[in-house]
């Protein structure tokens, strides 16, 4: 079930306090990355959920999404976008600015990552303040692409991402594993 899932998941995430800042628990999710049967067990459900939401694109968030958007992608046998910090990414592209704990950062997407009209499903390790999701549904909706929906596998509840990307989703689903 998916209360089993979450509770394998969550046996396997360690919480690294004072990192990568004093007062910050860090959510290390490399045991999880490591176990294999807990890594297949989440990219089998991303996988599931891209089938059932219709989507033909999964796009991963640098970094550490990237590393479940890809093998759900094939799993799922859909195609893979990276969305990637400033300057990574070469020929056409739109930006999106956004805001930090402490200043500001871009993420970029090749404006011809998407047909359009497609359905994309956005992956994520952690949403904390939901910036970066929201600056990546920006992203997916100006190249004319339509979000099938968000999974994360770590929420942080108390810094509100949800709330925050409620305008930009409409009716597709922001789900936690
Ligand atoms: C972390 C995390 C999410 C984002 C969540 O990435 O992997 O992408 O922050 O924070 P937010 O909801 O407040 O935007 P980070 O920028 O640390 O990059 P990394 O994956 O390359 O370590």
């Amino acid at each position: 079930s998916s209360t089993d899932l979450a509770a394998l998941l969550a046996a396997k995430i360690r919480d690294v306090p004072d990192y990568p800042k004093p007062g910050v628990v860090f959510k290390d999710i490399a045991p999880l990355l490591g176990d294999a049967e807990a890594f297949a067990a989440l990219v089998d459900h991303l996988a599931a959920r891209s089938r059932e939401l219709g989507a033909t694109k999964i796009v991963g968030l640098e970094a550490r999404g990237f590393i479940l958007a890809a093998p759900a992608a094939y799993a799922a046998g859909a195609g893979f976008v990276p969305v990637r910090k400033e300057g990574k990414l070469p020929g056409e592209l739109h930006r999106q600015a956004y805001e930090l704990e402490y200043g500001s950062a871009v993420i970029e997407v090749q404006t011809d990552a998407f047909a359009p009209g497609e359905r994309v499903l956005v992956v994520d390790d952690v949403l904390a303040t939901g910036g970066t999701v929201e600056a990546a549904l920006e992203l997916i909706q100006r190249c004319g692409a339509e979000v099938a929906g968000v999974e994360v596998m770590m929420e942080l509840g108390f810094l509100g991402g949800r709330a925050r990307l409620a305008p930009l989703l409409g009716d597709a689903p922001l789900e936690t594993v």
